[in-house]
Parts: C-alpha cells; structure tokens; sequence
C-alpha cells in the first residue's frame, strides 16, 4: 500500500484572497499553492505562506519541472525547491507531465509528450532523480492538450500509470484536464479513468475550461462544468477519498463563491464514495462512506 495523505478539500491559495484567507476562517481543509511563486525567500508571499502553514496543511504544485524535456533536471530549480519544501513540509509536491523547457530555454507553456518506450525511460530516470534530490516522492498531473504525436505508441493514461509504477511516484489526476483532452482528442474519458491506478492517485484537480467550439481550452477561468463534476463522481467512486481542490486563475471570484463550488464537491464526493467491505460470508459488499471525504 503506497499511502496519500487524504486531506479534504482545498482550493488554490490566490493573492486576490490573502487578506480574506488570513483574517478570517474559511471552511477548507486544505491550500495549494503554486510552487514558483514562493521560491523565493523572505518578501510578502513567504511571509503570507508562513501564516497560512500555521492553521492549514499546504502543497506545493510546481509549473517548471519539465521532466518530460531531453534537458537535465535543473538542479539549481531543485535546490530551491527542496529549500522551500524543509519549510513549509508539503504533504504533496506535484508537477506535470509535459516538458516546458529545452536547450535551458523555457517556454512557460505544459506540452504534451510523444508517449513512446523512450520518453517513458526518459521521464521514469528523471523522476528518481527529482525524487532522490527532494527526499520525497512526488505527483505528476496528466497535462491539458491540443496536439498529439503520431509516434505515440501507449494511450495517455496507461502512460502516466507506468511511469508511476516503475518510477514509484504518484500521480495528481485532474479530472478537468481528463475532460478537455478527451473531448479534443476523441478518448473515452471512462476508459482514461480505468487506466489510472487507484492506489497512485494522490490528489485531484478541478476546474473550469472555455468551449471555444472546434477544441476545449483549459484557461481555469469558469466554474466547474456539469460534464466534469458527472467526471468527478466516477473519479471519487473509483479512487475514494482523494484529496480534492478547486483550482482558479482568472476571473477569480470572492472567496466564498468558491467555498460554495467546493461544498458542491464535498457533496458529489460524499454520495460518490463507496467503500468496499467483507460481509460475513466473505463476499465484497458496497457501502456508501457518509463521512467526510
Ligand atoms: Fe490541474
């Protein structure tokens, strides 16, 4: 048994909310911030984080990883990565799987990856490395995408599911971006989910997307959509009670606007999760989990 830590539901910590976040008492469990905004050290945003790790569990989510990228692991990036990971003691660090980075220049955007037997080594050498130099074990998210690779030889989540085993990582499944790759590229978003190994699912994602008629645009800028909450609830009745978070990076609403968005989580999670149990004749019975999730 691997073991994630199952913290509740979090939403994504935003500057539009740190005053609100530290004078008050918001009903979250937990917060998620973005790892390159607080790499360095001293000023306002390490100060407002040091505040909020006081009441709140908070995981780092990192942008600049790369590991998908032919370019050796920046370990400049990973010193001070691990600098702020011994501060703030992160129950999850996670990052994509995608690269962003080649030849030391960075294009700050998350490409996907060919997923062939050779970017599957590349990525699962580079994972240990990150691992070993962080002490820790890490999650990678599967990527939103607009482009796939005519070399791929492996569906995209049988992909992330083998580099998970053979690099013993973890893996944050945002369900959002499950949705919008799925509906660009065709996938079965069912069978994507049936791919994916419960026991590797460390933490889900959710968010909002644009519907820009020929393709889905990942833009974190709406609410969550109908199509993904149905996504969601198959998600948690499958994986059980993984950590879950709201993420919003544009139009970003007051704060209980988004507490109420993940009270609609907290419910569709509450009736979706079903724990297998042994009746007294040994047989696996199905009962609904009315605790918190
Ligand atoms: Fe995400």
């Amino acid at each position: 048994m691997i073991g994630f830590p199952r913290l509740g539901f979090g939403l994504g910590l935003r500057p539009q909310h740190f005053e609100d976040v530290l004078t008050g008492n918001p009903r979250v469990e937990w917060w998620e911030v973005i790892t390159e905004n607080f790499l360095v050290a001293g000023g306002n945003p390490r100060r407002v984080l040091r505040q909020v790790r006081e009441r709140w569990p908070v995981v780092l989510h990192g942008v600049s990883l790369s590991i998908g990228s032919v370019d050796p692991v920046d370990d400049d990036y990973l010193a001070r990565l691990r600098a702020l990971a011994d501060e703030v003691d992160p129950p999850v660090v996670s990052d994509h799987l995608c690269w962003s980075a080649l030849g030391g220049h960075s294009s700050h955007d998350l490409w996907p990856l060919p997923y062939t037997e050779e970017a599957l080594a590349l990525v699962v050498d580079k994972v240990g490395r990150v691992q070993d130099r962080l002490g820790r074990r890490i999650l990678l998210e599967n990527p939103s995408s607009y482009v796939t690779f005519v070399a791929s030889q492996l569906p995209e989540a049988e992909f992330l599911a083998e580099v998970a085993r053979r690099a013993d990582c973890g893996i944050l499944l945002d369900v959002n971006n499950v949705y919008v790759s799925s509906t660009n590229h065709g996938w079965d978003p069912d069978a994507y989910l049936a791919a994916i190994p419960p026991d590797r699912v460390g933490q889900i994602h959710l968010a909002g997307h644009s519907d820009h008629g020929t393709h889905l645009l990942d833009t974190h800028d709406h609410p969550v959509c109908e199509a993904v909450w149905t996504l969601y609830s198959k998600a948690m009745a499958r994986l059980g009670p993984v950590s879950s978070m709201i993420e919003r990076d544009d139009h970003i609403p007051p704060l209980d606007e988004l507490i109420g968005e993940l009270d609609h989580a907290r419910a569709i999670a509450s009736d979706a999760v079903i724990h297998t149990a042994q009746d007294p004749a040994g047989r696996s019975v199905a009962v609904h989990n009315s605790a918190a999730v």
